[in-house]
């Protein structure tokens, strides 16, 4: 420290040109104090900016090493060259020493940058969260997934349905009281929301244009002026069945549903067939199955019985056969037709049927990976 002052002062001397001397001995003594410092500065240097620093504090134009450099010029004479070329080989020396580290240090701050940037192959990746399917959905695809077993194809009807295919053509005709029954969402005078799916069993035997078998389910929507309460709604779903051709009988609909049903609530499932009555089917069944929470021993369920409703079904009526383009006396029918969505909340023991039509997560993250 006390020689920057001396250089400083020898520096200002020699400005008076050759007047002021100053012995080689300090001068020596400044060299290879200097030397220590700078390298140890530059070994200590952590990063760039600090590096810089050291760079300026020796070689800026103000620089101790510019500062000694000039100071040479205050030797005499005869040893002006030899520290000269000290001075200079030391700067040469600070240079590459500079130089080194920078590059050094270069490396290092890569070098830091990649492990900081490095990506983690094995780490779990930022999933997009992604839905999962609504439980009807779900239930849907499971029953085709049965009914394709069967040598079923899907029929795809329409939500929007004349009141001739909706009631007349399966049998209901103007004034029959079953229409009282079905509380309609009308469109015009003459068409409507689909009561029920049963109309798609005329538009699906109608495009077979008389081919044999007859052998199609029809999911979809339905619509009645209904409450929205725990066990309606104006909005359900149904899945209708359908089979024609020639010597079907009373066997295959319950054989073909007793299938259904097991594949759809479990192995051990029952059904049982109580007579009932609709225009399109004669005769006519509703279909029980076991019930799904007790197993057929009783709860509250079941109502203690056993046994839960589910499904209408029957023998096709040789009109709705006429109907649909196939000959009555030739082949005969069976049908069937049950709320999807009852189905599932029978399967998944949902009691209420607004938590299908409420979006609410809570409700259908239940249903992930199920
Ligand atoms: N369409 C009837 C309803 O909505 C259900 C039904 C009963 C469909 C008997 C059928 C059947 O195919 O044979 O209540």
């Amino acid at each position: 420290m006390d020689y920057l002052g001396d250089i400083s002062i020898a520096h200002a001397k020699g400005g008076r040109r050759g007047k002021a001397v100053i012995p080689s001995e300090t001068m020596r003594d400044q060299i290879d104090d200097l030397q220590r410092r700078v390298s140890k500065e530059i070994e200590e240097a952590g990063t760039l900016a600090e590096l810089d620093e050291v760079r300026i504090k020796y070689l800026g134009k103000k620089g101790e090493l510019t500062n000694l450099l000039k100071a040479v010029g205050s030797l005499p004479k005869e040893e002006r060259p030899e520290f000269g070329a000290k001075v200079n080989s030391l700067r040469e020396a600070i240079e590459t020493g500079l130089r080194e580290k920078s590059g050094y240090l270069d490396r290092k701050a890569l070098d830091e940058k990649v492990r900081r940037e490095v990506a983690d192959v094995t780490l779990p990746g930022n999933l997009p969260e992604i839905g999962s399917l609504h439980p009807i959905t779900k239930a849907l695809r499971e029953i085709v997934q049965i009914f394709y077993g069967m040598g079923f194809t899907v029929y795809e009807s329409r939500e929007a349905e004349t009141d001739e295919m909706n009631f007349v053509k399966l049998n209901l005709a103007p004034g029959h009281p079953a229409r009282d029954a079905q509380d309609t969402l009308y469109l015009t005078d003459t068409t409507l929301l689909r009561t029920h799916t049963s109309p798609g069993q005329i538009r699906g035997m109608l495009e077979m244009e008389g081919r044999l078998p007859v052998r199609f389910i029809v999911p979809g929507r339905v619509y009645r002026r209904d409450p929205f309460d725990a066990s309606h709604s104006p909005v359900f779903h149904q899945v209708e069945g359908l089979v024609i051709d020639r010597h079907i009988t009373f066997e295959d609909l319950k054989g073909c549903f007793l299938e259904f049903a097991r594949g759809f609530f479990g192995p051990d499932t029952q059904i049982r067939l109580r007579p009932s009555y609709f225009p399109f089917t004669e005769p006519s069944a509703e279909i029980d199955v076991s019930c799904t929470i007790c197993r057929g021993r009783g709860c509250q369920v079941c109502s203690r019985t056993g046994w839960l409703e589910l499904s209408g079904a029957g023998m096709v009526h040789p009109r709705v056969i006429r109907n649909g383009g196939y000959d009555p006396e030739e082949v005969t029918g069976f049908a069937f037709g049950f709320g999807l969505d009852r189905a599932a909340m029978l399967k998944w023991g949902i009691d209420d049927l607004r938590v299908l039509f409420e979006n609410d997560l809570r409700f259908l993250t239940q249903f992930e990976g199920l």
